[in-house]
């Protein structure tokens, strides 16, 4: 079955207003994949209103676990959905480690967003030591045997997974087409034999170090459906090279 390119920003806590204003100004918006990004919280209302007629779809970076209450600083899954974003990532690295936020929890918000149809991005990925000690499949599984578990049956297509290598994520050392579609691979038997997600059609994003003078030989590998990009997504002229680079492959 032939999945969609998906090709979504990750700006993390970078870019003021200004910053993002030209963004919109220069992207160009003319590729044929699914353009997503994810800015700060913070900026999400001035996002959604300058990407308009832009052909990239918004989101948000986290949510909480819940849609009110005494959860100082978190974001409400159903007041994402009431400013119009369209998803939101689950889980990633970055808020495994810094956060502390377990498979638990993530299972929790990924639910809750779901609940308030959201589209979820649900990452997942080894750190270096668990790769050098081998475990690179019994991370992943259990990352997406606990973070996956009893999701309403009717949103199943609403989730993507995206494998980020935390080795990777940042550092210019992006994994090798090889070592990612192996990942891919493993992810998708997985889905076969586990569920919850279909494993033909689930998109599954690579994610870490991605730019575009790498993204081809990732994204033409047959497990790997589109790339999660920090760093290279934060400038419009780089996003538009891999959505470009995306959209032909
Ligand atoms: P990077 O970040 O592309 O800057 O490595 C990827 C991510 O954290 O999603």
């Amino acid at each position: 079955m032939s999945r969609k390119k998906h090709l979504v920003g990750n700006w993390k806590m970078n870019h003021n207003l200004e910053d993002v204003k030209t963004f919109f100004s220069e992207l160009q918006g003319n590729y044929d994949c699914e353009a997503w990004v994810a800015p700060q919280a913070i900026h999400l209302s001035s996002v959604l209103e300058l990407a308009k007629g832009k052909n990239v779809k918004v989101g948000a970076q986290n949510c909480a676990q819940t849609n009110s209450g005494a959860f100082t600083g978190e974001n409400s899954p159903a007041s994402l959905k009431d400013l119009g974003s369209h998803f939101t990532l689950v889980g990633h690295s970055e808020r495994r480690a810094i956060y502390n936020e377990t498979n638990e929890l993530l299972n929790e918000k990924t639910i809750n967003a779901l609940n308030n149809d959201l589209v979820v991005i649900f990452c997942v990925g080894e750190t270096l030591s668990e790769r050098e000690a081998g475990k690179v499949d019994e991370v992943i599984k259990s990352q997406l045997k606990e973070g996956l578990k009893n999701l309403p049956a009717n949103k199943l297509d609403k989730v993507l997974l995206a494998y980020e290598p935390v080795w990777a994520i940042g550092t210019g050392k992006v994994a090798s087409p090889e070592q990612a579609e192996e990942v891919h691979a493993l992810i998708r038997s997985y889905l076969k034999d586990n569920g919850p997600l279909s494993s033909e059609e689930t998109i599954i994003l690579y994610g870490g170090s991605v730019k575009p003078s790498n993204v081809e030989g990732l994204l033409s590998k047959p497990n790997i459906d589109g790339a999660l990009v920090g760093g290279a997504s934060l400038k419009a002229t780089s996003f538009q090279e891999l959505c470009v680079a995306a959209s032909d492959l």
